[in-house]
Order: structure tokens, then C-alpha cells, then sequence
């Protein structure tokens, strides 16, 4: 009698102790709301969007303008720069605005000075973790700690090192695609990240998906396993819409397909664009050409043909290279873009970036609201001619180097110019036939400002350095001062650790 009593006790006890104990944080971890299934009547952009291949009723589809997302995954080093650099140099969207590409750039043997050169270019610098771990084991069964110590880390990483903006690092490619279910999404959410870009699509690609957010269940396929099921609100999902090799298989990156046409440029190239089409042809839904650079080595066709495919996509007038981020940024805020009176493919634009060097763009100032576009059409019925509109792209280009001597010589100047130019439908009568002139030259509003560009202020320092984990040496080109041990996970700004031996200074 007297044992049950004291059993019965216990049991209470342990439950009275249980209870406050599941309120934890691990345990929450483990309670993530389940994912419902998603009204678009009440799921609305800007910070809501349901997976669908539809982007807005409102949009038909030759006013869509088709976003390509340009991406390279791993290591920046010196030598895959100067084949990046030479593809897009110079180069600029419909919008007149610089073209980008993403970079998901893992840590080791990155050259940060070159990560900071391509920011500073406009591109997007996401992340692909520190360790790169080869097993995927490793990332399938990864913690939400895990991730949050191999991306929100990096995050703190690139911005030392590459002397970045924070802010500006929003993006996560997984290792080898493999996701490791909310965990994935979850990190993200806590590290302040806005999406992941890791999720293949076999059943959306023509039409493509469009992106989406994790705030409730998502239609999308689930090619390579564990995708999430948890409700995670704000995250987003870039789709990447699959390829299709020259036999019929699907494929996520472009350097994954294994069955390619002869190594042959003009081949090569029309294999792209065939893929570029099947969406561009559908619904338009951002197109990614998901690449490691080391692509451009396996094979003599695969660089030029690589160049000629974005030489096509640029000629193009409704076609915008653009970062993941900014396809993102257009999804939440979608709009008609008239495409028809850009400069036809024939006739280059002038080169001025040859001679003009990177120019800082002003800082993103609070618009008031995106303009409406109601003026747009009418701006582009304007400028049907296109032998008009070539002259007013070569104005807007003089324009444009006016600005830029100004600028150096003020730079209050120049930012009351962009002042003017917002407020132009409020004061026609104080601005300059010129400057209207400027504006009616871009019929192409696909987003409200440019990819900011930046002065390159890096000053590479090299570091030889220790990798404590496994005692190997490493170089690292770093636009901070040299840290005290190769950063690694765990400790991500290589700070002094405790059994180290002074290092012997140079
Ligand atoms: C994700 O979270 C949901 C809701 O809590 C849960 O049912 C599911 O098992 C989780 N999935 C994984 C792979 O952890
Ligand atoms: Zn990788």
C-alpha cells in the first residue's frame, strides 16, 4: 500500500516538474505549427505569397518581364573572378540599370577582396555555408543550431571579411541541395535571412513556379527530400525550375545534366536557349542558370556558349538579369512592364563602362509609394520609333556622364538631381526638357531602383593561417585586418583560440 502511495507521488511530482519544462526552447523547436493550406484571398504579397505558377491576374503575360537569375556556387577565387567579371561586364538590363548575378560563395579558399569587388559591382553575395561538409548526411539530419552556426554565421563572416553591407545577405543555397526539412527554413527565420534557393521543381516548370512564401503549405514537388511542413512565416522560396538535358532528364543545376549536346559552341548555346525558351515561352516565372564556375573549365564550348546565351538574353527587351534578391523584391510588388520600344538587339549600345568606372549609386531614399505606372504606356507609345528611342538612349548615356562629373564634385548635388526626378510629376514647370526627356527614355519600370552599386573601399590584406580542426594551413585574402586562426565554424571571425601557440608575425 504504502509503495503505491509513494509511486503515485512520484508520477504527480514528475508531471507538476514535466509541464513549465515543455516550455523550453527545444521543445517549441520541436512544435512548429503545421502548415495549413494557403488562401490566396488572405495570403497576399507583399510579405505573403501562396505557391502558384500565377503571378497576378492583373499582369498578362507579354507584360511580365522575365526575370534570369545568373547564380555560382562555392569558392570566389581570383581565377573564376576574372571569367565572371568578363561575362557581365558592361552589361545592362532593359531598365538601363547594371545587370547582377548571385553568388551562394562557401568559406574555404574564398578570396574575400573579391567577394567585396563583386558587391561593390552590384551583384548579390548569398550564402553556402562555411564547412561545405561533403556528406549529405550531414545537412539532411542538420539541427536548426547547425544552420543558424553555418549560414547566419557566414552572414557575420562575409560582412567582416569582405568588408560588406549585413544587411545585404539574405540569401541560402544548402550544400548539394539537401535540405534538411523546417530546419532549413527555420534558420533563416531566426537569422534574419528573407530565402532559401535550394528547392528543386520537376512538375513546375512550364509553367514555372513562381516564388513563395512558407507561411502555409506549399503545392511544389519535393524531387530530393525533406521539404518543410511546418508553417514559417515571411521565409521565402525561390523554385529552382529544373532543366532538361538533351535525353529528357532534369536538372537543377546546369552543370548536373548529364547528358549535354557535342562540345560545341553554337550547339551548346542553342541547348540554353531552348531551356531559356520553354519558360520564357510559359508563364515567365524566374528563370535561374545554376552554375559552379568550374562548368566553364570542363569543356571548350561551355564559357563561350555561356556568353552568347547571356549576349541572347540581354537583347532581348523584356528580359532583366537580375540577383535572386531582386526577383524576390519583384514578386512582392509585381507590375506591367511595356517591353516593346528597348533598343533593338542589333544596334549595341554605346560602351561606356569601359571608360567610366563603377559608378556609387545614391542611397535607396524612402519613396513615397511605388509610383503607379498608369504614364507608362503611354511613355512607351511614345517612343514607338525606334530610331527615336536609340537617340534617347545616347542622350540619357551623356546624361548620365554629366551626372558622374558632378557627382565628384558634389555630392549633395547629385542627390538633389534624384529629388527632382521623383518629384517630377509634381513640378514639370522647374525641371529641364532635358530631364523629362530622361525619364521618357525608360519605358521599363520593372522595379523602383537599381541594384545598388558601391565604391570598392577593400585594401586586401594576405593571411596565412592555421585551421585549428585539422592543424592545416590556409591562405585567405581578406579586406579586414588578418584574424588571429582561420575562421571556422564555430568561430567565424577567427578569433584567438585557447590552446594556440602564438602565431610568428611577419
Ligand atoms: C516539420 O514540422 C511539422 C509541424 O510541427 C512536423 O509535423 C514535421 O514532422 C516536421 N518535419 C520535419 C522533417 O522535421
Ligand atoms: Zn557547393
Amino acid at each position: 500500500m504504502k509503495l503505491v502511495t509513494l509511486i503515485g507521488a512520484l508520477v504527480l511530482s514528475v508531471a507538476v516538474v514535466a509541464a513549465p519544462q515543455s516550455r523550453n526552447d527545444e521543445d517549441i523547436e520541436d512544435l512548429l505549427p503545421l502548415a495549413q493550406s494557403c488562401d490566396p484571398t488572405i495570403c497576399t504579397p507583399p510579405n505573403c505569397r501562396c505557391s502558384s505558377t500565377t503571378l497576378d491576374e492583373s499582369i498578362p503575360h507579354e507584360q511580365t518581364p522575365q526575370l534570369v537569375m545568373m547564380t555560382f556556387d562555392d569558392a570566389v577565387t581570383a581565377l573564376n573572378y576574372e571569367y565572371i567579371a568578363e561575362a557581365f561586364a558592361g552589361r545592362r538590363n532593359p531598365d538601363n540599370c547594371p545587370v547582377a548575378a548571385t553568388f551562394f560563395v562557401s568559406h574555404e579558399y574564398t578570396d574575400y577582396s573579391k567577394v567585396h569587388s563583386l558587391w561593390a559591382q552590384g551583384h548579390e553575395i548569398a550564402l553556402h555555408s562555411i564547412t561545405h561538409t561533403p556528406s549529405t548526411e550531414y545537412w539532411k539530419s542538420a539541427s536548426v543550431e547547425t544552420m543558424i552556426a553555418e549560414f547566419g554565421d557566414q552572414r557575420d563572416m562575409l560582412a567582416h571579411f569582405a568588408a560588406i553591407d549585413r544587411d545585404d545577405i539574405v540569401g541560402v543555397r544548402v550544400p548539394h541541395l539537401q535540405l534538411s526539412g523546417n530546419n532549413s527554413f527555420e534558420a533563416i527565420r531566426r537569422f534574419g535571412g528573407l530565402y532559401d534557393c535550394s528547392w528543386p521543381t520537376q512538375n513546375f516548370v512550364a509553367p514555372g513556379m513562381w516564388p513563395f512564401t512558407l507561411d502555409y503549405t506549399s503545392t511544389m514537388d519535393c524531387p530530393l527530400g525533406l521539404c518543410p511542413t511546418a508553417s514559417i512565416p515571411g521565409v521565402w522560396v525561390m523554385p529552382m525550375l529544373d532543366w532538361i538535358d538533351t535525353e529528357g532528364y532534369m536538372c537543377a543545376m546546369v552543370d548536373t545534366c548529364p547528358h549535354l549536346p557535342a562540345d560545341d559552341v553554337d550547339e551548346t548555346f542553342e541547348w540554353m536557349k531552348e531551356n531559356f525558351l520553354r519558360i520564357y515561352n510559359s508563364n515567365r516565372a524566374p528563370f535561374g542558370v545554376f552554375l559552379h564556375s568550374a562548368w566553364f573549365l570542363t569543356r571548350q564550348s561551355n564559357y563561350p556558349a555561356y556568353k552568347k546565351f547571356v549576349d541572347y538574353m540581354n537583347s532581348l527587351d523584356d528580359v532583366y538579369l537580375v540577383s535572386v534578391s531582386k526577383a524576390v523584391e519583384y514578386t512582392r510588388n509585381p507590375r506591367a512592364v511595356t517591353g516593346t520600344s528597348a533598343v533593338p538587339p542589333e544596334i549595341p549600345l554605346p560602351e561606356e563602362e569601359e571608360v567610366v568606372p563603377p559608378q556609387p549609386q545614391p542611397q535607396p531614399q524612402p519613396q513615397p509609394q511605388p509610383q503607379p505606372q498608369p504614364d507608362s504606356a503611354q511613355e512607351s507609345e511614345q517612343e514607338v520609333d525606334d530610331e527615336n528611342s536609340i537617340e534617347h538612349e545616347v542622350e540619357e548615356e551623356h546624361d548620365h556622364e554629366h551626372d558622374h562629373d558632378h557627382e565628384e564634385h558634389d555630392h549633395d548635388h547629385e542627390e538633389h538631381e534624384h529629388s527632382h526626378e521623383q518629384e517630377a510629376e509634381h513640378e514639370i514647370p522647374n525641371i529641364e526638357p532635358r530631364r523629362r526627356f530622361r525619364r521618357q527614355s525608360r519605358p521599363n519600370q520593372a522595379f523602383d531602383q537599381c541594384q545598388l552599386t558601391h565604391e570598392n573601399t577593400c585594401v586586401p590584406k594576405l593571411c596565412q593561417l592555421t585551421k585549428v580542426s585539422t592543424g592545416e594551413e590556409r591562405w585567405m585574402t581578406s579586406c579586414a585586418p588578418c584574424p588571429a586562426v582561420y575562421p571556422w565554424l564555430g568561430n567565424p571571425l577567427g578569433l584567438r583560440e585557447v590552446p594556440q601557440p602564438e602565431p610568428e608575425d611577419k
